[in-house]
């Protein structure tokens, strides 16, 4: 495996073979000194042409714990805003000597174009409507994590709730949560959700109010107010009212079920509960969880030593 540009990418084994590589990045992260030399002497450079709080910092810490060098690219204050091109910003960076780039990019697709302009690895840290697959590993890792094993994600029912259409998270996950034998359902209205969902293995609701008693994992998506044109959009009251997370439906969740968020949230919109209410949230474990799973994306894709992750490795 040379780059990570979807899930559809991974077979059911290498997803599995991530996932227990992050188990071993976990355990990294607990010791006093969460570092080791496993990437040592490798470069990974973090392009980010669209704006991120999680992704890219969890990218970065999981370089920099595996001793990584990281270079880290904003187009905001880059020559992007003189007329670079992508092609151009990217050969450039290459030629710095660059072993991995960690892509996000507002056009679906841009990862994959850039494989064709470097020999480095490319992982697509989130590409438009498309892809965002660290984001499935990572909310697999913690489904299964929180459940006690892999096998615990078979028969297990999660409801994604919200903006279905416009959500790179949504398409990844459904991919590599029914690949791994769960049940999703969709809720959202009609205008949220893509127009070919027969071959997604999936079914759908169109309220809240008719999945929760019953879901193993409620897992509420972000609405993309950036992405949505406003006549296609149900009014944010109206929205609220079927698919927002209220005190009241938390309530009626089972007591082992999990809640969890891409993030960012709109608080107030889809979330009007304060995540740290919910016994069952596990929004911060997934942030958390993201470094684990990066790093082993990372090490995987770079080809990292195993032996330099032992206790006392020499970073
Ligand atoms: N979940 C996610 O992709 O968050 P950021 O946009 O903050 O990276």
């Amino acid at each position: 495996m040379k780059h990570l540009l979807s899930t559809h990418d991974l077979s059911v084994e290498q997803m599995i073979s991530l996932l227990e590589t992050a188990d071993y990045m976990s355990e990294i992260n607990t010791r006093s000194i969460s570092k080791v030399p496993a990437l040592r002497g490798k470069t990974v450079a973090s392009v980010f042409f669209e704006d991120s709080t999680r992704t890219r910092l969890s990218f970065e810490t999981a370089a920099k714990r595996l001793s990584a060098d990281v270079l880290t690219f904003s187009a905001a204050s880059s020559s992007v805003n003189k007329g670079e091109s992508l092609r151009d910003t990217i050969e450039t960076l290459s030629a710095m000597g660059v072993d991995a780039f960690v892509v996000r990019h507002k056009s679906s697709g841009a990862p994959q174009q850039i494989t064709q302009w470097t020999n480095a690895s490319v992982l697509n840290a989130g590409d438009g409507w498309h892809q965002h697959p660290t984001q499935a590993l990572l909310d697999t890792y913690t489904i299964t994590r929180s459940f006690g094993q892999l096998d615990s994600m078979k028969g297990r029912t999660i409801a994604i709730v919200g903006d279905i259409k416009h959500s790179r998270v949504a398409r990844s996950d459904i991919d590599m949560f029914t690949r791994l034998g769960a049940e999703v359902i969709l809720v959202a209205p009609s205008a949220l959700l893509p127009s070919h969902i027969e071959n997604w293995g999936v079914t759908t609701a169109s309220s809240i109010d008719e999945v929760i008693n019953s879901v193993d994992v409620l897992y509420m998506l972000r609405m993309q107010r950036e992405r949505i044109s406003a006549s296609n959009m149900p009014s944010l009251r109206e929205y609220s009212s079927h698919y927002a997370l209220t005190v009241e439906r938390a309530a009626r969740l089972s007591p082992h079920a999990l809640v969890m968020h891409p993030g960012p949230i709109n608080r107030g919109i889809e979330m009007m509960v304060d995540p740290s209410d919910l016994p069952g949230s596990r929004i911060l474990q997934q942030v958390t969880n993201g470094i684990a799973v990066r790093m082993a994306v990372l090490f995987t894709l770079l080809g990292g030593d195993l032996t330099a992750t032992a206790t006392g490795g020499t970073v």
